[in-house]
This record gives C-alpha cells, sequence and structure tokens, in this order.
C-alpha cells in the first residue's frame, strides 16, 4: 500500500484526482471504477479543475440504493450523471448495480459479467464509511463476495439518512460490488479524510477480519491510500 499524507481535504481531493488521472492513462480502452458520497464530490470537482477529458468508454459504479429509479435525485445513477457524466463531459456508458439492465438476481450476475468482460478496471476509486464499509460491503462482509444486494448497518442509515427528504425514506438495502469484485481492478485509491473517519482509518490498517471489510483490500498488488489522519 502506498499511503500519500495530506494536510487537509482539499489537497487530498487533488491528489486523488492526479492519481486517477494517472492510472487512468494508460489503456484507454479499460473501464474505471466510480464511487459516491460527499467526498468523491470533491474528487469529481478537482478532475474538472484539472481539465481531465475522459477516454475511456465505460465506467462501473460500485453501488446503489435499493428502489431508487435512476432519475431520483438520491440514487447513485444520478448522482453519477450529474457530478461526473455531466460535469466532465463523459459520453460513454456508468454501469450501475440494480439500475437499467442490471435488476434483479440475473441483473446483479450480468453487473458481475459486464465488469470481466470489458474489464479489468483500470483504477477504482473508493471511500470508507464512517463504519468502516467499502462501497456497501459493511462489517461481516466476506473478502470472496461479489456483486449483490445487502441490508444496510445501522451507522450507515444514520450517517446517510441527512441526505434524504424525508430521512425516514432511505431504504435499508442496497446493490453493491463485492470485495472479491473491487479486488480485480489493476489499481484501487481510498480517499479518507476528517476526523469522522479516524476511528474507521485505524481500523482498517489495524485490524483484519471480516468485521474490518477494508482488510480484504490491503494487500491489494497497487492501493493508495490518500488521507489527511496519518500526519
Ligand atoms: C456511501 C458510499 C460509499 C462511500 C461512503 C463514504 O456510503 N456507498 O461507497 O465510501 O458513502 O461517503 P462520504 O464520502 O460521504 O463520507
Amino acid at each position: 500500500m502506498k499511503i500519500i499524507k495530506v494536510e487537509n481535504r482539499d489537497q487530498g481531493v487533488l491528489e486523488v484526482a492526479k492519481v486517477f488521472m494517472g492510472k487512468s492513462a494508460g489503456d484507454q480502452d479499460a473501464p474505471v471504477g466510480l464511487a459516491t458520497g460527499a467526498t468523491m464530490l470533491g474528487v469529481y470537482e478537482a478532475l474538472a479543475t484539472l481539465g481531465f477529458k475522459p477516454g475511456f468508454h465505460d465506467a462501473f459504479a460500485l453501488d446503489e440504493y435499493e428502489g431508487l429509479s435512476a432519475d431520483h435525485p438520491n440514487s447513485y445513477a444520478r448522482y453519477l450523471d450529474e457530478h461526473f457524466a455531466k460535469a466532465l463531459g463523459f459520453a460513454g456508458q456508468i454501469h450501475v448495480p440494480g439500475q437499467g439492465d442490471y435488476v434483479g438476481t440475473v441483473g446483479l450476475e450480468a453487473f458481475e459479467a459486464s465488469i470481466d468482460s470489458l474489464g479489468p478496471i483500470s483504477v477504482q476509486l473508493l471511500g470508507l464509511g464512517p463504519n468502516g464499509h467499502v462501497a456497501f460491503n459493511e462489517p461481516g462482509s466476506e473478502p470472496t463476495s461479489t456483486t449483490r444486494r445487502v441490508e444496510l448497518a445501522n451507522e450507515t442509515i444514520a450517517a446517510n439518512r441527512q441526505y434524504f427528504d424525508p430521512p425516514t425514506s432511505i431504504p435499508g438495502f442496497a446493490f453493491t460490488q463485492g470485495l472479491a469484485t473491487i479486488s480485480k481492478a489493476q489499481s484501487l485509491i481510498v480517499a479518507a479524510f476528517g476526523e469522522e473517519k479516524r476511528e474507521a482509518l485505524n481500523q482498517a490498517l489495524d485490524v483484519t477480519g471480516a468485521e474490518t471489510p477494508f482488510s480484504a483490500i490491503r494487500n491489494h498488488q497497487d492501493l493508495s491510500l490518500v488521507t489527511d489522519l496519518l500526519n
């Protein structure tokens, strides 16, 4: 693991954007992996600031809430359409588990198969949930897990309900790439900024086992961790 230490979030998102640009530039035919959440908003803004123009044709989302249409204001499909595709002029396809061709058990298998046929993903962006989840692989997720439907942890619902109106409308289930799916990407970039991530990051670095989803990817061949928590 390569640890890139930064002073603060602003510097951090810029570093993540630069590493992403470098890693995705190699093979323009390879798809990329996109993440969502507040941290990634900064990363996509930084990519725009740096003048990044996507040259790849396909992008895979990490996860999606169950039961939200692609144009629902809280769906990750919509988030990526606005903050990645429209913001950066990406005209290719964003594949989202649980949306479009990827609905139902068969659809989730098709999503995994699409990663295998179009991939490997050159570079996968990742955040860290306050409870240590990676995508929506909550504590307890197996390292061998693939794309599937999952129940969200109470901590995840507590952290993300603020984005829903009303807050109680947040779904209790979601679809996520598994830890084995994520591990197939050639490079991983993990972003963890701010005090609210300190405990999750410490556990991610020190504890091994299913209760620490990050431990499944900790020994990945090309993992960059960008953080302001290790100064
Ligand atoms: C959501 C996503 C995760 C992401 C996490 C962190 O839960 N499903 O993939 O890592 O948010 O989000 P934030 O950057 O808002 O802290």
